[in-house]
């Protein structure tokens, strides 16, 4: 989604923001651009598609010249992405960029055209610029008070006035924002990883805090212009995971970071071979007493929380239900106190997700976030976090943070199991034991990549898929699918197998491939005849089975192979190929695998 930075120092103000901007290009972006102080005017400069779209115009028209500015990656949401819609928008006076939406723009924008101002762009953020034009009588802190009472939705904004050539203001509510603090220098950014290149400190804006940054200092105060005074944070995030570091793409390096990402995930968390989560404020004695669990979270982070809810009530015996957080947020549902909301997000700001963890609080439920990013708004609202250490995700399609969410979800299966008297102190440690062991498991799935590789080649030219699996394998059928379609845009849906012949069965001819998941022993039977169905309606077949399978001939035809482990621990390695096949399919199109088109790699809008 958007990206924002700004800067005021003494370096070459355009070069930083560009720098800063490139490193925000992972989390997705139609359009760039920025605003530089050039001899007392704001020199903006803007251009749709590509950071190095902008970098040409910058090189044929006019580079600003200048110490202090704002920059932005957009993610149209009101208006095409186009050079007038991009960021930043403005008046002489203000220039501004913003992340977020603002939801009562239209009243906003009426009202100020009734004061006699005009509209260049279709955007909701030319509003806000104009609505702090509006206020601003020489003190910018009171123009954006002002405006602060008067909009409503979510936003992170850069903002500089024109009376104030070496300072930059910030604020925000429900998109995040940081403060990086430099020597003699200062710096503004949506996400760590912008600024990292210049210093690991940072200032975490709160919520509707005003910070004013200058060269040499930053300073804060509420909407009541009192001073706050804030305590510097100091990133550990590392600058190489950032890098592809000899990987084609980051998709493919993510992938091979599994087995270190969940090993480091779930080490600390295992004490004399059982489960502990201590350390994030879970109990053996809070986890037997919940009534009820309920996983929210989105995309391929809500395909984990089904994994965790079959774990949990197949071993825990406790009753979860799993939900889409957009679906959530809005039907009503019947949480009570006694229940254990658990969001699941690698970004830590989907903002579903988020509101999915203010309701689960205003109906006085204790909420859990298994989260990647530190110190995200997630992290820091819930009650309790687990984080996953998966380090810094860069490509659009997430693989390595699913895998850590499932390494949580079955850590605390088994402590919830254990506690709950479900399961025997033995068990526990011989589960949490073959649970260690998946690290070295997933390094040897990597093998089956030649397979994959192969198979990919014989699904380019088809136009749909199917992907069909029973019970745990259903949930992994639902994540290859996504996989799949999300960055090789070939269609794909992701079936129950038993649920085929109740009307899509229809579909299957010799031009629909199916990609079976069946690695569940108590369900081979029914998978087999099922993929037996698909065969006879002239589906090219492709199995993902645990190793040594043997199957009647005439099946399948293509067999990948995973190594076997316990069914209840099989989505760990079964998920490999499937991230593969998409990789590999991606690849042979020709598409661009780490940011596919329309999509952001952290959804912080609605
Ligand atoms: C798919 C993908 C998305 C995210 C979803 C939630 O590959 O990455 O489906 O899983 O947008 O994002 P987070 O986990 O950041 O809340």
């Amino acid at each position: 989604m958007c990206g924002i930075v700004g800067y005021v120092g003494e370096r070459d103000c355009t070069e930083v923001l560009l720098n800063a901007l490139s490193k925000l290009e992972y989390r997705g972006y139609d359009s760039a651009g920025i605003a530089v102080f050039e001899e007392g005017k704001i020199s903006v400069q803007k251009a749709k598609g590509e950071l190095k779209n902008l970098r040409n115009k910058l090189e044929e028209d006019h580079k600003p010249e200048g110490h202090c500015g704002i920059g932005h990656t957009r993610w149209a949401t009101h208006g095409e992405p186009s050079d007038i819609n991009s960021h930043p928008h403005g008046s002489k006076r203000v220039s501004i960029v913003h992340n977020g939406i603002i939801e009562n723009y239209k009243d906003i924008k009426k009202f100020l055209i009734g004061k006699g101002y005009s509209f260049v762009s279709e955007t909701d953020t030319e509003t806000v610029a104009k609505l702090l034009d509006y206020y601003y009588n020489g003190d910018p802190v009171d123009a954006i008070i002002k405006t602060l009472s008067d909009i409503r939705g979510a936003y992170a904004l850069g903002i500089i006035f024109k009376d104030f050539p070496n300072k930059i203001f910030a604020v925000r509510k429900d998109s995040p924002l940081i403060i990086g603090v430099g020597d003699e220098e200062n710096f503004i950014a949506s996400d760590v990883p912008a600024i990292l290149q210049y210093t690991r400190k940072y200032y975490l804006l709160e919520e509707n805090e005003i910070a004013t940054i200058m060269e040499d200092r930053v300073e804060f105060c509420d909407i009541h212009k009192q001073e706050i005074i804030k305590e510097v944070n100091i990133s550990d995030l590392d600058m190489d995971a950032a890098e592809k570091g000899g990987y084609e793409h980051f998709m493919l390096k993510e992938i091979h970071e599994q087995p270190t990402a969940v090993k480091t995930t779930i080490a600390p968390r295992i004490v004399e071979g059982m489960p502990n989560l201590s350390e994030c404020g879970i109990t053996e004695e809070t986890l037997k007493n919940y009534r009820k669990v309920f996983i929210v979270a989105c995309g391929t982070a809500m395909h984990a929380g089904m994994v965790g809810k079959y774990v949990i009530e197949r071993l825990a015996r406790c009753e979860v239900t799993v939900d889409i957080a957009s679906e959530f947020r809005y039907r009503n549902p019947i949480v009570t106190p006694q229940d254990l909301v658990i969001v699941v997000s690698q970004s830590g700001e989907t903002a579903d997700t988020k509101a999915a963890l203010h309701l689960a609080h205003e109906k006085g439920a204790k909420v859990l976030a298994i989260v990647n990013v530190k110190g995200s708004s997630i992290a820091r609202e819930a009650d309790m976090v687990i984080y996953t250490h998966a380090g810094p995700e860069i490509s659009v399609a997430s693989t390595k943070a699913f895998s850590v969410q499932m390494a949580v979800m079955y850590l605390l299966a088994f402590e919830m199991a254990y506690a709950k008297g479900e399961i025997s102190k033995e068990r526990c440690m011989e589960l949490t034991k073959k649970l260690s062991d998946i690290p070295e498991l997933i390094e040897k799935t990597m093998e089956c990549a030649d397979k994959c590789q192969y198979v990919a080649s014989k699904l380019i030219t088809a136009s749909s898929l199917l992907y069909i699996g029973r019970g745990l394998d259903y949930t992994l059928s639902m994540e290859g699918s996504l996989k799949l379609k999300e960055i090789s845009y070939i269609h794909s849906e992701s079936y129950a197998a038993g649920e085929l012949k109740h009307g899509t069965i229809s579909l299957v001819t010799d031009e629909m491939p199916v990609i079976s998941v069946a690695t569940q022993e108590d369900l081979l039977e029914k998978m087999v005849s099922n993929i037996e169905e698909v065969k006879s309606r002239g589906a090219y077949t492709i199995t993902v089975c645990k190793e040594n399978m043997e199957f009647s001939e005439g099946i399948m035809d293509e067999i990948i192979e995973v190594p076997a482990v316990e069914d209840v621990l099989m989505p760990m390695v079964t998920v490999v190929p499937l991230q593969l096949i998409a990789y590999y399919t991606t690849v042979l199109k020709g598409l661009n695998v780490d940011k596919p088109r329309n999509l952001a790699k952290s959804v912080t809008v609605e």
